[in-house]
């Protein structure tokens, strides 16, 4: 079976000589047998440093090599005449270097010296797959790991990813759900061969596998009857477990935990905290260097929309800064980027800026739960970037980037043809890996880039193709939740819009309007107290209701509807205006869409449209409930007299 090969389609190399040995230098060899042949007068040649010698470049790319070294993932690229070289310490740096030969060899013109490395050391997709093939929150399809209880047969389609995966240099890769259910629980037992199986085809990619496990597999697997982090029954179990688990994959690059979080078990009921249980699993791991990601994603799931003073928000902050430093060093603590839950607009995370004792690992969301469910248009890259370069002070302070450890993204890929459910949505996979490698890589032009590695289209086309993808995610923002409020999504479902849904819910996500007014105080001074977890100016900044910036307004505050914005406009006109123009804009997507529909391949044309055609009728039905809704609370027309409905 053949598989959408997504961006890695129609590129063409010159004869490339390797002079490197090792697992990755074979795949460097096979990936070459695949790649398409160019008569070229450059002489390309891949060398390990080791092998530097053989290579007629060999000074240059000495001088090149920064002090400190390339890493274990770091690589260069030196040309000087009809002579091109990329080097590395390993075979992994040089299979990065590869795929960026594959990505820009054809603008590599004239002399030239690249010296790329990493940003962060884990770059890293979660899929929420279960054994039984469903993908929680998946908008693509089923599972491509797992299947009727176990791990597919076939691995093709999971070697196809991995090196897409590869290519865009994402080095660690979860297959299994972080709800770890009873039939995953087994993973880390029944399954272990399977486990070795799909953890040998990411290997020949450089890329690790870890693993999501169940804090109550000790209970659940039938060992024990507590799963108390302080019992050395306990201990000794998840020390057997783990000696198991690397006895199989013996390059595991560690567990996932969802603890104490959504119901899910943790070491509260035996009342310890999160340092105790996440230091259990990470001595079990430590002989093996393993390393234990440990969800900050933890909040009360019952709360009591009557009490205005309780704050979802606060949570996790709440939780863990007072737990800073009780760590063992192999823990990373993984902190969804948002205090919420990845909303299409909220704050950033309070916790990305004040933990300083713990290494941590930032959560982004590749699938679009909240942000279309890949039937919507949505790109990302412009949102991640923001939260990346957030400056965690708000006075020049290090940012997201400067301070994470590892990046995560919940995955977007399952099953179907394309990978993605909406063609459109691979490019959300491609920035992410982009800018995992490189924060400060500019969303557009990766857009570019995936797009001219995608589709056989010539420069205009795909110009005009990126203009229509690239304010995609601001669109979405304008016609859905307004002001940074969230939540008014479906329950359940998270697509498409139900004002009130989550309004007398107990997993605290309100709005809070009412006849004169909408948002959420999170102030000090009259709400949650929730801005006082940023530190200053940040916080005060946050606070002042005049200062507060005009996307997060209502995420922080409850203001009356003729509240001006910094924008000159009220709140309420703020929203029938966003509303109007979201709809418009997916309205002109449509339009422009059809324009250039016909000069890519049929399957693709057809998805882009459904989804597009579909993608207006959700925006219409976004923009008339929530004006209609703010209109009979609030009794106040549209100053520009347009339709809202009764
Ligand atoms: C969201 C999502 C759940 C998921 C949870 C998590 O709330 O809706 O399906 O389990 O996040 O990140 O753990």
């Amino acid at each position: 079976m053949t598989f959408d090969p997504c961006w890695l389609s129609g590129q063409r190399l010159p004869e490339v000589t390797i002079h490197a040995s090792g697992a990755l230098a074979q795949t460097i060899r096979a990936e070459l047998r695949q790649t398409r042949r160019v008569r070229h007068d450059v002489e390309v040649a891949l060398c390990t440093l080791g092998r530097l010698g053989e290579t007629p470049l060999a000074a240059w790319v000495e001088q090149a090599l920064p002090v400190d070294g390339l890493g274990d993932e770091g690589f260069v690229v030196v040309r000087r005449g009809n002579q091109l070289a990329v080097a590395a310490e390993t075979g992994r740096g040089l299979l990065h270097g590869y795929f960026y030969l594959l990505r820009y060899f054809e603008w590599m013109t004239g002399d030239f010296t690249v010296v790329e490395r990493p940003a962060f050391p884990v770059r890293m997709l979660a899929h929420w797959d279960d054994l039984d093939g469903s993908v929680e929150r998946g908008y693509a399809g089923r599972s491509i790991f797992l299947r009727d209880g176990r791990v597919v047969q076939d691995l093709a389609r999971v070697r196809a990813y991995a090196r897409l995966l590869a290519s865009v240099g994402l080095n660690a890769v979860v297959p299994n759900n972080v709800n770890v259910h009873a039939a995953e629980t087994r993973l880390i037992t029944d399954h272990l061969s399977d486990v070795a199986r799909l953890a040998a085809v990411f290997r020949e990619y450089g890329i690790a596998v870890h693993l999501a496990v169940n804090f109550a597999a000790p209970i659940e697997l039938g060992d024990l009857d507590t799963a108390d982090p302080l019992d050395p029954r306990v201990v000794r179990w998840w020390s057997a477990a783990a000696g198991r688990v690397y006895d199989a994959v013996p390059d595991l690059g560690g567990f996932v935990v969802k603890a104490d979080s959504e119901n899910r078990p943790g070491p509260a009921a035996y009342g310890r905290h999160h340092a105790d249980g996440a230091n259990l699993l990470a001595r079990a791991l430590a002989p093996y260097r393993g390393t234990v990601h440990w969800r900050c994603f933890v909040y009360d799931v019952q709360q009591d929309w009557r009490d205005r003073t309780a704050d979802r928000a606060r949570a996790a902050y709440d939780y863990f800064i007072p737990l800073d430093g009780l760590f063992d060093d192999n823990v990373v603590l993984q902190v969804k980027h948002g205090p919420l839950d990845f909303q299409a607009r909220e704050a950033v995370s309070p916790l990305l800026g004040e933990l300083q004792e713990t290494p941590f690992a930032l959560e982004l969301q590749a699938t679009q739960q909240y942000t279309g469910q890949q039937k919507d248009l949505c790109y990302l890259g412009p949102w991640w970037r923001e939260i990346l370069q957030f400056d965690t002070t708000g006075a020049g302070g290090p940012t997201v980037a400067d301070r994470t450890e590892a990046v995560v993204a919940v995955a977007n890929v399952g099953d179907d043809p394309n990978w993605t459910g909406h063609k459109l949505a691979q490019s959300n996979l491609y920035a992410y890996g982009r800018l995992a490698w490189d924060p400060a890589a500019d969303p557009v032009s990766l857009l570019h880039e995936w797009a001219a590695a995608t589709f056989a289209i010539d420069d205009r086309t795909r110009t005009e193709l990126v203009e229509i993808m690239a304010g995609s995610w601001r669109t979405y923002e304008r016609y859905t939740a307004p002001l940074g409020v969230g939540f008014m999504v479906t329950p359940g479902t998270h697509h498409g819009p139900s004002v009130n849904g989550s309004e007398y819910s107990a997993s605290g996500t309100y709005h809070f309007a009412d006849r004169y007014g909408v948002g959420v105080d999170r102030t000090v001074a009259t709400g949650s107290g929730f801005t006082g977890q940023y530190p200053e100016p940040l916080a005060g900044r946050y606070e002042n209701v005049c200062a507060c910036p005009d996307e997060l307004l209502l995420f922080f505050h409850h203001v009356p509807y003729d509240h001006v914005l910094q924008n000159g406009r009220t709140v309420l006109q703020h929203i029938y205006d966003t509303h109007f123009q979201g709809y418009d804009e997916v309205e002109a997507m449509l339009v422009r869409w059809k324009a250039i529909a016909d000069r890519f391949d049929p399957a693709s044309r057809d998805n882009i449209t459904a989804r597009l055609e579909g993608q207006l009728a959700n925006a219409r039905e976004w923009r008339d409930q929530v004006n209609t809704y703010f209109y009979r609370l609030s009794g106040v027309p549209d100053a520009a007299g347009r339709t809202i409905y009764r």
